[in-house]
């Protein structure tokens, strides 16, 4: 298979793991006798620095012309305590999905067998946990209007929805629902929001079309509590983009950690692959980022914009392999790891590359 990717890592610790995760599809490629060929583009705080502006043109083009996206990190300290900056890294993010229509945004909460003692969570709370969210990406309060009055003493940002927008993201959910354990849990605050109400009813008007999954409606505050106190009764999750960027982080440690969790942003055209993790500049430079996030989002591009299943698998296969082995990055790593089995970035990338 002939495919074009653009490798688009950010900032932070997005250089770091990217790079592993670029590598690790040059060699699914050599394995399985595929060329992909790839471009390189500037997003977030990096963009900033070299053309004012944290989308370029020039990168969202790219984006368009090419197959998939694999992405990094967008962030930078500098603007988290200046609440004045006009430029932020994020708003390249959110232009990103915008612009490419990035509505879907899947988020996989799989527990390896091996990092059952990594989590916060008792491991027999945990054990077999296996969620899959889809968060509305495109709209909601992050794109709403936003603003100050009262001589900036008072600030709005409008929360808004439309019936097609809860439709289609409900769509891709449910049709997910059907190839898993056909259960769907729709999450909103419609005790209290109108978005919410609209997000139910269109929900409920779409589930008599798939008799074979069983919904349910939760609101966000009960499911933030279920999640920790038994995730093992969800399955596939479908909320708004802000309670799905919160509840998401939360359920990383389902996982174990955010250094393991991948996501997929998929809609009208490109697919951008990326983990869920930020910049995380606290850890920049020092090499001992988790990059198995990046490689898992990799494994998702294949699987999802490329149909390639089996590639996919084999990346997942040798995660889990890693792991088995008894190779941990520092995030995941525990008491009862011993030092030399404990790996950086680099090292972790080849071992895994071995095991492909
Ligand atoms: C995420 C991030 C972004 C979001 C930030 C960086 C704007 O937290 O992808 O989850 O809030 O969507
Ligand atoms: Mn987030």
């Amino acid at each position: 298979m002939k495919k074009n990717i653009l490798i688009v890592p950010g900032d932070g610790i997005g250089q770091e793991v990217t790079e592993v995760g670029k590598k690790v599809l040059e060699k699914i490629a050599e394995k399985f006798g595929h060329e992909f060929t790839y471009d390189e583009a500037l997003i977030g705080h990096v963009a900033i620095e070299a053309t004012g502006n944290p989308l370029p043109d020039e990168t969202l083009e790219k984006m368009r012309a090419s197959d998939a996206v694999l992405f990094g990190a967008v962030g930078h300290p500098k603007y988290d305590n200046d609440p004045s900056a006009k430029v932020r890294p994020e708003q390249g993010l959110l232009k990103m999905r915008k612009e490419l229509g990035l509505y879907a945004n899947l988020r996989p909460i799989k527990l390896f067998d091996e990092l059952l003692e990594a989590s916060s969570i008792k491991p027999e709370i945990l054990k077999g946990s296996d969620i899959l969210f889809f968060r509305e990406l495109t709209g909601d309060i992050y794109f709403g209007e936003k603003g100050r009055k009262n001589d900036g003493d008072t600030a709005y940002d409008i929360a808004e929805y439309s019936r097609f927008e809860v439709e289609r993201i409900a769509r891709k959910a449910f049709d997910a629902a059907r190839t898993r354990r056909k259960k769907l849990c729709s999450v909103d605050k419609a005790n209290v929001l109108e978005t919410s109400r609209l997000w139910r009813e269109v929900v409920q008007q779409l589930a008599p079309e798939y008799p074979d999954v069983e919904v349910e409606h939760m609101f966000v505050d009960s499911a933030a509590m279920m999640l920790i106190k038994d995730p093992r009764r969800f399955d596939v999750v479908v909320t708004a983009n802000l309670f799905g960027d919160i509840l998401t982080d939360e359920a990383s440690q389902i996982a174990g950690s955010m250094g393991m969790l991948a996501s997929a942003s998929i809609g009208d055209s490109t697919g951008v692959y990326e983990p869920i993790h930020g910049s995380a500049h606290d850890i920049t430079g020092k090499g001992i980022a988790n990059p198995l996030a990046s490689v898992l989002s990799a494994a998702l591009l294949l699987d999802i914009s490329f149909g390639l299943k089996e590639e996919s698998d084999t990346i997942i296969a040798a995660v889990d392999k890693l792991l088995k082995d008894g190779f941990r990055t520092r995030d995941i790593a525990d008491a009862s790891t011993p030092e030399n089995m404990i790996l950086n970035t680099q090292a972790a990338g080849e071992e895994l590359l071995k095991r492909i």
